[in-house]
């Protein structure tokens, strides 16, 4: 089956494409660099001839408010209505488990668009929502970062390998469209502050975890459960401490 993968040649797209390649489908990467740009539309319709499957797992290059708005409301508008044009019959979108709890967040309210945009569009869709990927962690301690200190709310987080997550959305991919969200995560919660404060030391960086109840993550507080699955969420296996003793 022919599946477009937006975004494939990013951290998960990448991956994707060559699952499904494995799987013996006919996965296409389309990005700016192999001349397909969903924010101006140029090379949409011609990648999207003949492919029943859309998967968009793009991302914005800019995470300011404004942008990434303008970003995911521009592109997933342009990539619906050229899905709708060329007889596409399943969508599938990459989100964020507890995108809706997020919105003080200029990013999730981007994400908040993106997901609304495809429930209202009339195409038959799934939108996988993934726990933050492990590669993800030092972003998340960097993004916290004043000086020599990184200032990190106790809450739960459950992340997830970017493996895994792109084995998920394949699955989701050539599966039948569940016009829902569904879920994915990895196997193991852990204190947000206590999970950077370890891979930190594993990386041998200096910088010192502070824990902070009130501290924002990406604008937007936390509670106990905003960054963690529901009962339903599929969990993969991989663990996030044995890939970190694998990384140093
Ligand atoms: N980070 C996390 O922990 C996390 C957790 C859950 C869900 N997610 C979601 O996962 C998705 C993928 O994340 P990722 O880390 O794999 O992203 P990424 O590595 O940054 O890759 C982004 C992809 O989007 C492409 N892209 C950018 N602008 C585009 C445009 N105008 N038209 C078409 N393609 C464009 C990029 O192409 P170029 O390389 O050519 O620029 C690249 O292939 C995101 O939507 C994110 O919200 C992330």
């Amino acid at each position: 089956m022919k599946i477009v993968v937006i975004g494939g040649t990013g951290l998960i797209g990448s991956k994707l494409v060559e699952q499904l390649k494995a799987q013996g489908h006919e996965a296409v990467p389309a990005a700016p660099n192999t001349g397909v740009n969903t924010l101006t539309g140029e090379g949409l319709s011609e990648v999207l001839q003949g492919a029943p499957v859309v998967v968009d797992v793009s991302n914005s290059p800019s995470w300011a408010d404004d942008a990434v708005m303008e970003f995911f409301r521009t592109s997933t508008t342009n990539l619906l209505k050229a899905e709708a044009e060329a007889g596409a019959t399943h969508h599938v979108a990459l989100s964020v488990v507890g995108t809706d709890r997020l919105q003080e967040s200029g990013y999730f309210r981007a994400k908040q668009a993106q997901e609304n945009l495809i429930k209202e569009s009339g195409m038959p869709y799934s939108i996988v929502h993934a726990t933050q990927f492990f590669e993800f962690m030092k972003g998340i301690a960097d993004l916290a970062t004043e000086g020599d200190t990184v200032r990190l709310s106790p809450a739960g987080i459950q992340p997830i390998l970017s493996d895994d997550v792109a084995a998920a959305v394949g699955r989701t991919a050539v599966g039948a469209p569940v016009d829902a969200v569904v879920e994915i995560a990895g196997p193991e919660a852990f204190p947000l502050d206590e999970l950077i404060r370890r891979t930190l030391a594993a990386r041998n960086d200096p910088r010192t975890v502070v824990t902070d109840p009130q501290a924002r993550y990406s604008g937007a507080p936390l509670e106990e459960n905003t960054l963690l699955p529901g009962p339903g969420a599929h969990l993969a296996e991989t663990r996030y401490t044995d890939w970190l003793a694998q990384q140093s």
